[in-house]
């Protein structure tokens, strides 16, 4: 052997936490931060202390918070060559955020847990000594195992987890009994396999991870009790269980349509609904204000703000739904509303066309609306991923 530090096996730990520091680290922490500017220091000093002479990364992955926790971190990554940052703009979500921080990284077992001190750093070790066993892939921090808790959540978020993960087991078939949890270590090797089965929409990246995993994972888990939050917000919010079922969806159908497909077409569904509720109101109080006698024209002006309110009732939907993560605001939303009725203003030209050409041709009245609407929904979904929802470059 000669005397290079570098020649120490990757399990090992150096009993010099000066030197460990400058090592090549066994283990890499992504931790996914938004508006955690106050809890990053902190979290940096819980991982020196519970982490010792373990030869450890720490790497922030921050999408431009407006609190400056991109900054801190920074700051931090001047004084301590183990913590790093990955600083996105323009993007949002938890589970991208895990991903493309993993991706960042190169030691044999990475963790992922939450920036706001709730996780318990504490049983990183443990988790670490388990995995190094080498007979799992997966640890995670579970809060249902003897000896875990659920800190101080309220009733109503106890039980929605507890539904969720009832229906997260049924579709990993991987008996984990905190599939929900934040909080985990895998091996390398095992987050290669799953990579490209990921969805990362959503909150639940584990989950993503093991239900995207080729084979079944081996998992063990590590009890902890969830803390209270000192500083900052909860980033979990209405949208999460709309993510979540998103990610279910796409784990179950995802190979045979892409999830941002469902979900347009299912605003698309609401906007007829949409349409028929304006028109109905519409009309009837043309009606009442100005008689029966011109009903065409008042039909045709109601038909026209029906179909305004509709179309931007879908764009405003999905810009908060389908385009969670690409979300439009200030100018280019209004930029985006006016692509989005450009778009849809063409479909629909397509969608009469269709639908008549194949009814002059074989009077299936319902077929051919049918159709008409399929080819405009493809349309107006593939045009406005285009125009109105651009990925910049
Ligand atoms: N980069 C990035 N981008 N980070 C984010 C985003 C985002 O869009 N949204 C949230 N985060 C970060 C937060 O800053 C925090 O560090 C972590 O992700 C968890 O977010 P919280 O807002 O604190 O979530 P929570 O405490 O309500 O929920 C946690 O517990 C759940 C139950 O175990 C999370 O860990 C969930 O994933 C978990 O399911
Ligand atoms: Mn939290």
């Amino acid at each position: 052997m000669s005397g290079n530090p570098l020649d120490h096996g990757v399990s090992e730990s150096v009993h010099d936490a000066g030197l460990a520091a400058r090592l090549p680290a066994e283990l890499s922490i992504v931790v996914p931060t938004f508006n955690e500017s106050r809890n990053v220091p902190l979290l940096v000093e819980a991982l020196r202390n519970a982490l010792g002479d373990t030869r450890w990364e720490v790497v922030f992955v921050d999408d431009n918070s407006p609190d400056g926790t991109a900054d801190r971190a920074r700051a931090l990554a001047l004084e301590d060559p183990r913590v790093r940052v990955v600083h996105r703009f323009d993007r949002r979500g938890l589970a991208s955020a895990c991903v493309e921080g993993i991706l960042a990284t190169a030691s044999p077992y990475v963790a992922v847990m939450d920036g706001d001190m709730q996780h318990d750093e504490k049983i990183l070790l443990a988790m670490l000594a388990r995995i190094r066993r080498g007979d799992v892939d997966l640890v995670v921090g579970s809060r249902y195992v003897e000896g875990g808790g659920m800190g101080d959540w309220n009733k109503r978020r106890i039980a929605m987890s507890q539904i969720a993960t009832a229906l997260a087991n049924k579709l990993t078939k991987t008996a984990i009994s905190d599939p929900m949890s934040g909080f985990f270590m895998l091996t390398r090797e095992a987050f290669m396999g799953s990579l490209p089965g990921l969805s990362s929409v959503g909150f639940k990246i584990l989950l993503d991870i093991a239900a995207s995993s080729p084979t079944p994972m081996r998992v063990a888990e590590v009890p902890f009790t969830f803390r209270t939050r000192q500083h900052g917000e909860s980033k979990l919010d209405g949208l999460v269980l709309w993510e979540y079922l998103e990610l279910l969806l796409d784990k179950t159908f995802g190979h045979v349509i892409p999830i941002r497909f469902v979900s347009f077409a299912l605003v698309g569904g609401s906007g007829v609904v949409v349409h028929f509720l304006v028109l109905t109101i519409v009309l009837q109080v043309l009606l009442a204000m100005f008689g029966t006698t011109a009903e065409t024209r008042w039909f045709a002006i109601a038909q026209g703000v029906a179909t305004l309110v509709a179309t931007s009732s879908n764009f405003f939907l999905n810009n908060i739904l389908t385009y969670s993560d690409q979300r439009l605001k200030g100018a280019s939303l209004w930029w985006g509303w006016l692509t989005f009725n450009i778009v849809c203003g063409v479909g629909l030209f397509a969608n009469v066309g269709i639908a008549r050409w194949l009814y002059q041709r074989h009077n299936y009245l319902v077929l051919s609306a049918l159709a008409g609407i399929a080819v405009t929904t493809v349309w107006n979904y593939s045009m406005s991923s285009i125009f109105t929802w651009r990925k910049r470059r």
